[in-house]
């Protein structure tokens, strides 16, 4: 399985914090967005990474993320030149993915709980996997619908009318017919390639599975300002009563034996003294040196 993370877009609804720097680089609470969907996809079982960014960023995410070699991981690197819509990601990285499936992970998309993700990417065979979460506001996203027995019957984007309060996180599984359905896509009304058009396609060739993701999950968005800060908010406080970094790459590297116990502190040794290698020493570290004795 290889795995994107599409991290493009202008961010205007940030302006002007995203003048120097995009959306998916700025802080939420103690790390860059970015790492929050990387750890995700980490956690997902995935080592061969594309990130795709405009000919503006990408410098950026790479010198942020480099070759991935920090994580255990290898990173790629391609333009989006113009913001034509999410599935281009799949056109863009076409030879990337090679014959196969492929996560497509949405930069600015914050997730938290749960295995749900685990258990679908390892289940994961043919066809297509989304998930719904139920959200207050489904007129902002891709909307997806029920039957009575839990079947996904119709996906709109961004809907006036929205059919239901599901609303499909930025998290996509496909096979790698992905390639040929988006090859065949239409832009929409607005000139973009849609994910949503994807996942209709699959629903339609009945291929389709989506998870309802369970109360106990987070799915933050952090692309307004406010909605930036109650992110930070929500991690810092996670973060401070349990003791544990939420979106933290290396830690997911190492719990997912993608990096061993002495890379990790190779790479640890690395960093300047600072409240992010503090924890990896003393929580991450120092408690799986107490178990290994
Ligand atoms: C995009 C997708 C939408 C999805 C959302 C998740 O919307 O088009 O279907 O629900 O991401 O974050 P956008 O962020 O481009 O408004």
């Amino acid at each position: 399985m290889k795995g994107i993370i599409l991290a493009g877009g202008a961010g205007s609804r940030l302006y002007p914090l995203t003048l120097v720097a995009s959306k998916q680089l700025q802080p939420v609470y103690d790390k860059p967005m970015v790492y929050y969907p990387l750890t995700t996809l980490i956690e997902g079982g995935i080592r061969e990474l594309c990130l795709i960014s405009t000919p503006h960023d990408l410098p950026r995410f790479q010198q942020l993320l480099g070759d991935g070699s920090r994580f255990g991981l290898t990173i790629d690197y391609r333009e989006q030149a113009q913001p034509e819509g999410i599935a281009q990601a799949f056109l863009i990285a076409e030879d990337f993915i090679g014959q196969d499936a492929v996560t497509l992970a949405l930069g600015d998309n914050i997730f938290y709980g749960g295995d749900t993700f685990q258990r679908a990417f390892a289940e994961f065979k043919s066809g297509a996997t989304i998930f719904g979460y139920h959200v207050n506001d489904p007129e902002r996203y891709g909307v997806v619908e029920f039957d009575a027995h839990g079947k996904a019957v119709s996906i709109e984007e961004k809907p006036k009318s929205p059919k239901s309060n599901y609303a499909v996180p930025g998290l996509y599984i496909f096979d790698n017919e992905v390639i040929r359905i988006t090859k065949n896509l239409k832009p929409s009304a607005r000139g973009e390639l849609e994910i949503t058009a994807v996942n209709v396609e699959y629903m339609r060739r009945n291929e389709l599975r989506v998870h309802r993701l369970p109360r106990g999950f987070a799915w933050l968005d952090a692309g307004t300002s406010s909605s930036l800060h109650e992110a930070s908010a929500y991690v810092q406080t996670i973060e401070k009563r349990a003791g544990v970094k939420i979106g933290c790459p290396e830690e997911a590297a190492f719990r997912n034996g993608i990096l061993s116990l002495s890379q990790l502190e190779e790479q640890m040794a690395k960093m300047p003294n600072c409240e992010y290698r503090a924890y990896l020493e003393h929580e991450v570290v120092a408690e799986a040196k107490r178990l290994e004795k």
